[in-house]
């Protein structure tokens, strides 16, 4: 288990320390962390030069912001940007990472800083664990996703034609730097998406932080600070739990893939164009919950209580009526975690525990097509 220690620093920033013996890094949490990004880096890493990688929106947003800080402590930043979006999470972008990088003449103690969502955080994380073999990693990450899921645990990667993440490597970064406030300018759906992985948490590892986000929902939507920053700060601590646990294998790791399984299949089936990827999520944790409940995990009334905060939330939680189950299955049976049909699949026992089973990939099909045409 990862030793872990946490705590609120003065200025209201909640700070997690993930602790892998020589690459323990801190993960700060808080409103304008953002304006001490040069401060907290010149602690780890010698001022120099370094690279800013992020795409065009955020980097209007945010990049002069933080390149004023790196500068502020001796820090001479270059800037790279890639254009928006998962379609561009490929080797060709993480290529033209290299090219800057090797143009500009940066040597391996120069830091890469990734600043933006998932998709930024992932194919910098990959640039930095290749280019020289490795290089200093710093996530700045500014969606909720990116926040308390893409940010913690080391994995990096790129898509290939044949799939998602096919690509990567684990390489963790020697800070992280969350400034809940860049969440304000994140489009609401993108929030609400975020808020599916921070209700995942609740349900696979921690019941109180369930029924702190029932209480505080509204709060969470209206991003108020103090519950935002509460609510990252433990899941950030709850996944370094996980991931520290179990750094590289898939065992224990998978109980993150609660809620997944189907949403993957769904993304997929729905050619990743009709859901966010938490969205599918929650139509997959709805799923779970009830199949677990039918199969007598855990109760049907727990089961009910997970669906309806996702409806709260205004997450969609009804599998979509046009899938084929055939064609799901095949989905399902061909992800790169199912063997032989078979899918490992994280069932629910009541809130904060979870069992997994092996379940055939027909089976979650068939009950997912089925359950869409009841409604
Ligand atoms: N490495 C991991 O462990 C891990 C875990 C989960 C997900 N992921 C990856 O994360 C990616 C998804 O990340 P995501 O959901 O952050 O998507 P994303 O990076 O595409 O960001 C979503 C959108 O929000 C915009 N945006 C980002 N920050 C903003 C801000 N503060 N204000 C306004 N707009 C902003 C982005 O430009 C983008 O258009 C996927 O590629 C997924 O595979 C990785
Ligand atoms: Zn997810």
């Amino acid at each position: 288990m990862a030793a872990l220690s946490s705590g609120v620093e003065m200025s209201m920033r909640e700070v997690v320390t993930v602790a892998l013996g020589e690459r323990s890094y801190p993960i700060v949490i808080g409103a304008g962390v953002l304006d001490e990004c040069g401060e907290r880096l010149a602690a780890v890493c010698r001022p120099g030069r370094c690279a800013l990688v992020t795409n065009p929106v955020v980097a209007r947003l945010y990049a002069e912001q933080l390149k004023e800080s790196l500068m502020g402590s001796g820090f001479d930043p270059i800037q790279i940007e890639i254009a928006d979006g998962e379609r561009y999470k490929t080797l060709d972008s993480v290529s033209h990472i290299y090219d800057v990088l090797l143009e500009a003449k940066l040597d391996r103690k120069a830091p890469l800083l990734a600043l933006g969502g998932g998709v930024i955080g992932d194919l910098t994380g990959f640039a930095a664990a290749t280019y020289l073999r490795g290089v200093p990693f710093v996530q700045v990450p500014t969606t909720l996703l990116a926040q308390v899921d893409s940010s913690v645990g080391g994995k990096t990667g790129v898509n290939h034609p044949l799939g998602k993440n096919l690509i990567g490597a684990f390489h963790q970064p020697v800070l992280v730097l969350s400034d809940s406030a860049t969440l304000r300018t994140l489009p609401r759906r993108e929030l609400v998406a975020g808020l599916v992985e921070v209700i995942k948490y609740g349900v696979i590892l921690d019941a109180a932080l369930f029924a702190r986000i029932e209480e505080d929902l509204d709060a969470l939507l209206a991003l108020d600070e103090r519950v935002l920053g509460a609510v990252i700060r433990r899941c950030c601590e709850l996944k370094a739990e996980v991931v520290g646990a179990d750094e590289r294998e898939a065992d224990y790791r998978a109980i993150l893939n609660f809620g997944h399984t189907l949403g993957h299949g769904i993304e997929s089936e729905t050619q990743y164009s009709r859901y966010l990827h938490g969205e599918a999520v929650s139509i997959g944790m709805s799923f779970a919950a009830h199949f677990s409940a039918s199969r007598g995990y855990c109760p049907p009334a727990v089961a009910d209580r997970v669906v309806r905060l996702l409806r709260r939330l205004g997450a969609p939680t009804e599998v979509p009526t046009d899938l084929q189950a055939r064609s799901l299955q095949a989905a399902l049976a061909g992800d790169k975690k199912a063997a032989g049909g078979q899918v490992k699949f994280v069932f629910m026992e009541g809130l904060g525990r979870t069992r997994f089973e092996m379940v055939s990939a027909r089976e979650i099909a068939e009950r997912a097509v089925a359950g869409a045409a009841e409604h």
